[in-house]
């Protein structure tokens, strides 16, 4: 069985090799050169488990240049399937867990930030793993580029708390923020992940907001 599940995952990743990014440090600062598109703006997610955010994103913004990294390798195997199904010529898959931004990407690169449902980590022990940390905030800061923006939902009321606490803490005045985003104008435009309908199916409110760098 394992045998067969590893052929086939190799077979996946050479049918779907042209979305993948082998070598995300080489690209700093020559991602947009790599999808021929200069001038282009481009956005990461962190965080994208099986890409449904990301490629609905990258299908209805095609003058819009997306990454999307994923840490689990098996996970983001779903989200080069998705790009090859959709034949995404906007987005490229980093399969690596962000730590250290900086060796992905140069100061200013970016143009937003999204981070979708990511591990609340609730220890407390645990807080700085949590992509809201101000660790990692600051990362963010440095690589967006001024007037660019983080843009974060969470069904986790806790890591939503510690979050909002943490951006005052960075000096990071929310642009918007919402305990029901569902409920709110921004559902107009909001393009719902995996975790996100499991979780408003069952009730629970979303949590939002949007930090503008
Ligand atoms: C709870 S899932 C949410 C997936 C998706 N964003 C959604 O809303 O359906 C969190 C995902 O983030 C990935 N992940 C956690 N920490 C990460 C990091 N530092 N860099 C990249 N991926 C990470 C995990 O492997 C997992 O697939």
């Amino acid at each position: 069985m394992r045998q067969r599940s590893i052929k086939s995952r190799d077979l996946i990743l050479e049918e779907c090799g042209d979305w993948l990014e082998k070598a995300p440090e080489f690209c700093k600062g020559r991602w947009r050169g790599l999808f021929g598109r200069e001038d282009a703006p481009l956005f990461l997610e962190i965080g994208s488990g099986k890409g449904r955010f990301i490629c609905s994103m990258a299908s209805r913004h095609p003058e819009q240049l997306f990454l999307a990294c994923e840490g689990g390798s098996n996970i983001a195997i779903r989200i080069l399937q998705k790009c090859k199904a959709q034949e995404l010529a906007n987005l490229r898959v980093i399969r690596a867990y962000a730590d250290d931004l900086s060796a992905f990407f140069e100061d200013g690169e970016l143009d937003g930030i999204f981070i979708n449902f990511c591990d609340p980590w609730p220890k407390a022990r645990h807080a700085r793993r949590r992509l809201t940390h101000r660790r990692m905030l600051e990362q963010y800061r440095r690589a967006v580029k001024p007037g660019g923006y983080l843009r974060f939902k969470t069904d986790n009321d806790g890591l939503f708390d510690f979050s909002l606490e943490e951006f005052a803490a960075a000096g990071l005045a929310p642009a918007a923020v919402t305990r029901d985003l569902h409920a709110s104008p921004f559902a107009a435009e909001n393009i719902m992940t995996e975790y996100e309908e499991r979780f408003s199916a069952e009730g629970k409110n979303i949590n939002y907001a949007e930090i503008l760098f």
